[in-house]
């Protein structure tokens, strides 16, 4: 199995646009980052970020100017065919289809020209289709260009699949899908990482890239601006859980404060009223920290504590607190 190494990687376009005007674009200024075997690593940003490029580069399909990607050990410049064999690809999910072959013709031909034989071909291209759960009457009988753009999605995910890779690289592979179709494919990438397998994938929905992964990076214009475990992140960023409690009885605004003494608080919000008195603390504390010091409290004291839940920040506060940032510079 393999993994993923980036280092310092830089890529400007060049555009010529109409007479004599040529312009350059710097979509990547020097990224790093490092995909473990068998982990779903995310690459998030705004658009024009630079995800798909840093994507097209890893995947050998564009150049970069300097710096390195090794994909299993092998360096994505000098041995691309190597790099090619050890990845699946999504992205541009219709490039690449023929619109008057059905998903099965344009999967066998696929399989062709990666040099699998005929029948081979044939049956690797059922298996793939029936992995991501296209129809059999769409998949076999219908062209692709009548295709929604689910179905699409799914075609572009078989054929990634199609080698069985190690490693997988996934440009939003569930943009257009429904919410059931969605949940059905990031189910499918958690049981690939499971068996070893290497993702990065590109996405703009905060609570499905949570859902999967476990790393993220995020770059804003070329640069990263926040890369790491998502709860080391959101810890980093100093991002609060939040503890909802309900108190009744006397003992109320002492357990508060004997609360505070206890976690590491960054505000307090009261709302006390002569039957009951509600609190929302915000506490740079894990879960388990601050469900350990309720516990604790619930013991010695004449409060009564009626109700408390704990909210734990998401990855999309992460992502709007970092990038929030930089998009108003
Ligand atoms: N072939 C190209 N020629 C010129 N400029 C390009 C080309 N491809 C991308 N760019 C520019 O490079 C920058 C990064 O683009 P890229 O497509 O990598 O962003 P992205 O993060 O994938 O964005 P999105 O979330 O919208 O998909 C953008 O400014 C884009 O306009
Ligand atoms: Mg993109």
């Amino acid at each position: 199995m393999a993994d993923i190494v980036v280092e310092e990687v830089r890529k400007t376009y060049v555009v010529r646009s109409g007479f004599r005007r040529t312009t350059y674009v710097e979509a990547l200024k020097g990224v790093s980052l490092r995909v473990t075997k068998g982990s779903i690593h995310a690459l998030l940003g705004p658009n024009g970020a630079g995800k798909t490029t840093l994507v097209k580069i890893i995947s050998t399909l564009v150049r970069p100017d300097s710096g390195r990607v090794l994909v299993g050990g092998f360096d994505a410049v000098e041995e691309a065919d190597k790099v090619r064999a050890l990845i699946g690809l999504v992205l541009d999910v219709s490039k690449g289809m023929y619109g008057s072959l059905t998903g099965f013709q344009n999967l066998v031909f696929y399989g062709l020209l990666k040099g699998y034989s005929y029948s081979d071909a044939r049956r690797r291209a059922r298996e793939v289709l029936e992995l991501v759960g296209l129809d059999e009457e769409s998949a076999f009988k219908k062209p692709y260009y009548s295709y929604s753009l689910g179905m699409r999605a799914r075609v572009g995910l078989a054929k990634a699949l199609f080698t069985d890779p190690d490693v997988l690289l996934l440009d939003e592979p569930t943009l257009g899908l429904d919410v059931s179709s969605s949940m059905v494919i990031r189910g499918m990438l958690v049981d690939f990482a499971r068996r070893g397998r290497t993702i990065l994938v590109t996405g703009h929905n905060m609570r499905e890239i949570e859902e999967i992964s476990s790393e993220v990076t995020i770059i804003n214009r070329g640069l990263v601006i926040a890369q790491g475990g998502i709860n080391e992140l959101k810890r980093k960023l100093g991002l609060a859980n939040v503890l909802s409690i309900k108190l009744e009885g006397a003992g109320s605004r002492e357990f508060i404060s004997r609360l505070k003494e206890g976690l590491q608080i960054i505000k307090v919000e009261a709302n006390e009223t002569s039957v009951a008195s509600s609190y929302r603390v915000y506490a740079r504390n894990s879960r388990e920290e601050i469900v350990d010091a309720v516990t604790k409290l619930i013991k010695g004291t004449s409060a009564r504590v009626v109700d408390f839940s704990i909210a734990e920040p998401s990855l999309e506060d992460a992502y709007l607190a970092v990038v929030g940032d930089t998009l108003r510079r």
